[in-house]
């Protein structure tokens, strides 16, 4: 794909706090540049106005007969259906609501864990797709795949022809490490043929690209679809967990408390039906609307539209960072064939330690990324070539109260309020960082939370935003010291 010079613009008038400013280390403020997306994306203005339309109306969900409570339940149980159309579900499945993709996929570990399954995973999975198998007891099982970390599909193939009894594979829509996105829907249609189900942890895929759960023809279904709202411009604590009813309606409920029987007595009860069944206590009614909102959005800006902006940009971003002399991109593609990809990259600097150059890019150029191992650990250990037997010795470190002492990386992921002016002031300033020379200013650690910081900097937060306690400080700038 030829992107050129062309001006990419994105959507940034769309999210709340394009325009906020951020203090730098040298004095001054400037604009903020969130290249953090895939940890948490901005709130979408839509959603901002839907939820404050909505808070006066803000009563008991499926809980009250008053008329505010009726108006409740009806945005809930709109909500409800509004996502599930977004996500395309099928007939057969329930659209149920949790806090996030981890709970999503702790609900799913337990349910398969009772049924003895086995899980096939990749080696580049989030934690949220990986401890909780592992944790319940799952045969969990690891895909071959390529120095980008593309799946090997014939080890796919092998695996599922070999494995006995129940078998889930559960993979990422999207990698947070690499952006990769795996066929899912031709993994389902595989995967089907062996009469193994599929689960997609769809937390980096879902507002990215379009998603239709249900398939072309069923048999390449995802069964099981997990996400998180706040990776969806809507940070009001909601999750979704999509599953076949017949699957969950089979089991005891996964949580359980108000809402979920239709009759409990002293000795026994009787469940209600789904998905009140999945969903014990209040429910997140203030969650639900905004996602919705977000969803109804993001269908007006068309899904399309914004992947096609995406990939432009994250092209851009990667033919930038390669070609600036002191990062080596991880995952650059040189490993197979042209991979779908959302606007996640890793990378490293070789000779500047990454937390510097975070904090760098934080305090001196108001650019926001992240550092370390992305919650996926066995991933970035993969990807920078560390072997199993360094992974081992850095266990046995730490359980001797040592440093693991084991390598990490950078990451810049693209929104859809992202534009082309963004990815340049960050290849601008890595380039400054990396080739030349050390930072004007000393960095010393925050003694409170250890991290980076510039030697006096006290911390100017904004005196509308409450980070201290009872006893804080304000600033003569305005700014609250903490
Ligand atoms: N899962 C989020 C990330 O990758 C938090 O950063």
């Amino acid at each position: 794909m030829v992107v050129g010079t062309r001006e990419l613009t994105g959507w940034p008038t769309e999210v709340v706090g394009m325009d906020v400013e951020v203090p730098l280390a040298g004095g001054g403020f400037g604009r903020y540049i969130n290249l953090d997306n895939a940890a948490s994306t901005p709130p979408l203005r839509t959603v901002a106005d839907a939820v404050s339309s909505f808070l006066p109306w803000y009563s008991s969900v499926h809980r009250g007969a008053g008329y505010k409570s009726l108006v409740s339940t009806a945005a809930f149980e709109q909500g409800r259906r509004d996502i599930g159309r977004f996500f395309g579900v099928g007939a057969d499945q329930s659209v149920i609501f949790t806090k996030s993709t981890t709970e999503g996929l702790n609900r799913l570990a337990r349910l398969f864990a009772a049924r003895g399954a086995t899980v096939i995973v990749s080696p580049m999975e989030h934690h949220a797709n990986l401890l909780p198998w592992r944790k319940e007891g799952c045969t969990v099982q690891y895909l071959s795949c390529d120095g980008d970390g593309v799946l090997d599909m014939d080890d796919l193939k092998s695996q599922l022809q070999e494995a006995l009894g129940e078998v889930v594979v559960a993979l990422s829509g999207a990698y947070n490490v690499t952006g990769y996105c795996p066929p899912i829907h031709e993994i389902a249609r595989l995967a089907h043929q062996y009469q193994a189900v599929v689960a997609v942890d769809g937390a980096q895929l879902a507002a990215h690209r379009q998603i239709r759960l249900a398939g072309t023809d069923g048999l390449d279904r995802i069964d099981y679809f997990v996400c998180s709202a706040h990776k969806i411009y809507a940070p009001f604590g909601i999750g979704v967990l999509i599953a076949p009813s017949d699957a969950l309606a089979a089991a005891t409920p996964d949580l359980v408390g108000g809402g979920v029987a239709e009759l409990v007595t002293r000795t026994g009860e009787w469940w209600t039906g789904l998905p009140g069944r999945e969903e014990a206590g209040s429910p997140n009614v203030v969650g639900v609307v905004a996602l919705a909102a977000a969803l109804n959005r993001l269908e007006q800006l068309g899904m399309d539209s914004i992947r096609q902006h995406e990939e432009e940009l994250t092209l851009r971003l990667k033919e930038g960072l390669a070609a600036c002399p002191g990062v080596r991109v991880l995952a650059s593609g040189s490993g197979s064939a042209a991979w779908s990809q959302v606007g996640v990259v890793s990378f490293t600097t070789p000779e500047v330690p990454h937390e510097v150059v975070a904090s760098r890019l934080g305090y001196e150029f108001g650019i926001g990324v992240r550092t370390g191992r992305f919650c996926a650990h066995p991933a970035v250990l993969q990807l920078l070539g560390v072997s199993d037997a360094d992974s081992r010795a850095a266990l046995a470190r730490l359980a001797v109260g040592q440093p693991s002492a084991l390598p990490d990386a950078l990451r810049a992921s693209l929104g859809l309020e992202n534009c082309t002016e963004d990815v340049e002031a960050l290849i601008a300033a890595l380039r400054q960082i990396t080739g030349e020379g050390p930072s004007p200013f000393a960095y010393v650690r925050n003694p409170e939370t250890g991290d980076l910081q510039p030697e006096g900097w006290g911390a100017k937060w904004p005196s509308k935003v409450r980070c201290t306690g009872p006893d804080g400080d304000a600033s003569s700038d305005g700014s609250t010291r903490c």
